[in-house]
């Protein structure tokens, strides 16, 4: 089995700061909510809740820091927010500058996967650990792909066996990750940005490693994305609810089953004594 990550060694980063355009008019992205809690609160939850983090630094919104500092504030020490910057890219090298010293293994984790299962953060840390010093989750593309011109003719099919979409968590050996952003610099415009951290690592040439990624690792990108996560998050809740409901059904019982015995066994012992009473009295 793979050594598992430890959480003294293993910093998470949230690049946060997105104004969230695609999913419309409103706050921020991350601020925004599914199950009334907020986007961000969720997916620091799944990180916190791995057993392999032991830091997260958060990029919030540079105009936004006191706010999100206030709302992941119940996390205590295990959280640091700082001012992200305006593509991706460099909030991430914002956040990784804030990393402690004696931190050597980093993840990079949209705060727009909100729903990211623990487990899943978990195995791209153990991945790591294991030696894999770039290490990604990719869920294998459903569509077929077509290349397009720019006169909207196809030009091609794109052999989809060899594709992967990928998500995040992504793990890194955290000297790599800075080598990587140190080369790359800091592009002010998305459009010159990478949109991800392991395309960084593969321009400096070095090996990337994939890992089974997890449907509900989504990103929330579009309104749709939003009823999706809400649509999850409430089959978890009720999930969780029958569970819990289970639990206290257990509980119950057993203290039924309990009372029966006793009444039973108090019944007897009185049957017994008034038996031998009778006894006594003949
Ligand atoms: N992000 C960031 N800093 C930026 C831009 C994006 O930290 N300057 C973060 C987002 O907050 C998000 C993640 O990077 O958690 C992935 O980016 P994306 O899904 O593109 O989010 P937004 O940039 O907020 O959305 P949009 O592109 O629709 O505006
Ligand atoms: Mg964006």
């Amino acid at each position: 089995m793979n050594p598992a990550a430890s959480p003294a060694r293993t910093a998470a980063i949230v690049p946060a700061a997105g104004r969230g355009e695609r999913l419309g008019p409103g706050a921020p992205k991350a601020l925004r909510s599914i199950g009334d809690i907020p986007i961000l609160v969720h997916a620091v939850r799944s990180l916190a809740d791995c057993g392999r983090v032991g830091l997260v630094v958060v990029a919030a919104p540079p105009d936004g820091v006191a706010g999100v500092a206030e709302l992941l504030a119940p996390f205590g020490a295990t959280v640091r927010v700082v001012a992200g910057g305006s593509t991706r890219q460099h909030s991430v090298s914002l956040a990784l500058d804030a990393v402690p010293e004696d931190v050597d293994v980093v993840l990079v984790h949209d705060a727009a996967r909100a729903l990211t299962p623990p487990d899943l953060v978990a195995a791209v840390a153990d991945a790591v650990a294991a030696g894999h010093d770039a290490v990604i989750p990719v869920l294998p593309v459903a569509d077929t792909i077509k290349a397009v011109d720019a006169a909207s003719t196809v030009t091609g099919t794109v052999d989809r066996s060899t594709l992967r979409a990928v998500q995040t968590p992504q793990g890194f050996r955290r000297s790599l990750l800075a080598k990587a952003h140190a080369t790359a610099g800091t592009p002010t415009d998305e459009s010159a940005a990478a949109t991800d951290d392991a395309g960084l690592v593969e321009s400096l040439g070095s090996p990337v490693r994939v890992i089974p990624g997890h449907p509900e690792a989504f990103k929330v990108t579009t309104p749709f994305d939003l009823i999706l996560a809400e649509a999850v998050w409430a089959r978890r809740t009720a999930e969780t609810k029958n569970t819990l409901d289970a639990k206290n059904d257990d509980a119950q019982n057993a203290a039924e089953t309990k009372n029966t015995v006793e009444t039973k066994n108090a019944a007897g012992t009185k049957n017994t004594v008034e038996t031998d009473t009778r006894k006594t009295d003949a």
